[in-house]
């Protein structure tokens, strides 16, 4: 009996190595993906370097924190947990759309707008098909493209790092499904122009698709800037992208949406999965929307926040690239990875350039006052002791 049963488990349970070559091999573009690389986490920082005060300045969130009506309307939907969200986030929706003027159906909620990127590339790219985006910019666009097996064409911006659409308009061909323009772009902190987004739009061909990403467009304040909504509203075919991940300080719990033509949503709703935006991140979100007094708070810290930053910059002789956004690119050449590092030492964590090409640029999220002097001390220590 005792031999039967070794001899039944030597055959049914396989080594390790059998298993391994019994299972299928993933999909081929898997071996040239790069995994997306977040920000350093302020518990690493503080682990690594015994450091008991650690600030980030790499990931763009919200240096106020959260809405203090998403964290009431969180609490309060917490005894509710043990049933699914509403598959549409229809409270949301509808939310969305009032203070949008817009209709439901030309709105999608999503997990993040990272989770959107990837649902329009599933709706829309075939093997084989392009996406056209400039250079630097959010690597997500590229990774949407990578996934679907189609390719990316990306025009690099010039050295001030302003957007031109006919320099975009040079990529499209008759492959071009998709074309991404990130508007205030991140790295870059410039903009896509309200005359130059409306010449885009009027020329690129048929059976391609603008989608706009405004995840930073609260912190626009460019007489010229346009976030997309109007001209969605004037019936104009494109899909704007919104997150309430940085102007809103959602970014733990994942909120986005798209706004586009009916039909177009109709497309993304169709490839996401049923129960993508958990019912915390949908009463957070809603609730975020009506705190007008955290986003003026938000807004006015930010604008601020920038101007304290870019001073403090040219005093320290750093270039930095004039930001519509929550962060702003500033330049160190070849002392880039060296000053990333002793700010590290320091508890400051900011995002180093080399991911988006720029190797002697680091990224610095915009802080509250008492964060941006803790960065300006620690740069002008830093500068001081490379030199
Ligand atoms: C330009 C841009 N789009 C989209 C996202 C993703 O936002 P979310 O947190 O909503 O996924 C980010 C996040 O950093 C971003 O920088």
């Amino acid at each position: 009996m005792e031999n039967h049963d070794l001899h039944w488990k030597q055959q049914a349970v396989p080594t390790a190595n059998a298993r391994k070559e019994a299972s299928p091999s993933p999909r081929a573009v898997l071996a040239d993906m790069q995994p997306y690389v977040p920000g350093r986490s302020i518990a690493d920082i503080r682990a690594e370097f015994g450091l008991e005060r650690v600030v980030k300045l790499a990931s763009n969130e919200n240096p106020l924190g959260p809405s203090p009506l998403a964290l009431q309307a969180v609490r309060e939907a917490l005894p509710d947990m043990h049933r699914y969200p509403d598959d549409r986030a229809g409270q949301l929706r509808s939310k969305l759309a009032a203070k949008l003027s817009l209709q439901a159906g030309q709105l999608i909620v999503a997990n993040g707008a990272d989770e959107l990127i990837t649902l329009i590339c599933e709706a829309y790219l075939e093997p084989g098909d392009r996406i056209a985006t400039f250079a630097p910019t959010f690597s997500e666009y590229s990774f949407g493209a990578r996934l679907m097996n189609a390719e990316t064409v990306s025009v690099p911006l010039p050295i001030s790092f302003a957007l031109h659409a006919d320099d975009l308009l040079t990529a499209v061909d008759d492959r071009t499904k998709l074309v991404f323009v990130c508007s205030p772009n991140n790295p870059t902190g410039t903009y896509l122009p309200k005359t130059e987004l409306e010449r885009l739009l009027s020329r690129l061909p048929d059976g391609c698709l603008l989608v706009l990403d405004a995840a930073y467009s609260h912190f626009a304040d460019a007489r010229d800037y346009a976030d997309g909504f109007e001209l969605l509203r004037e019936g104009a075919r494109l899909i704007v992208l919104q997150t309430f991940s940085k102007a809103y300080g959602l970014a733990g719990i994942r909120a986005g949406y798209a706004a586009g033509p009916a039909d177009i949503v109709a497309h993304l709703l169709a490839v996401k999965e049923p129960f993508n935006v958990n019912a915390l991140a949908q009463v957070a979100a809603a609730a975020a929307l009506d705190d007008e007094a955290h986003l003026k708070a938000t807004l006015h810290t930010n604008a601020a926040g920038r101007v304290h930053l870019r001073e403090g910059l040219d005093r320290l002789g750093v270039r930095s690239v004039t930001s519509q956004s929550n962060f702003m690119l500033a330049h160190f050449g070849d002392r880039a990875a060296l000053v990333y590092e002793g700010l590290l030492r320091r508890g400051v964590i900011v995002r180093g350039g080399a991911g988006w090409g720029l190797p002697d640029w680091l990224r610095i999220s915009v802080g509250t006052t008492e964060e941006i002097d803790l960065l300006l001390a620690s740069l002008s220590d830093v500068l001081r002791s490379a030199q």
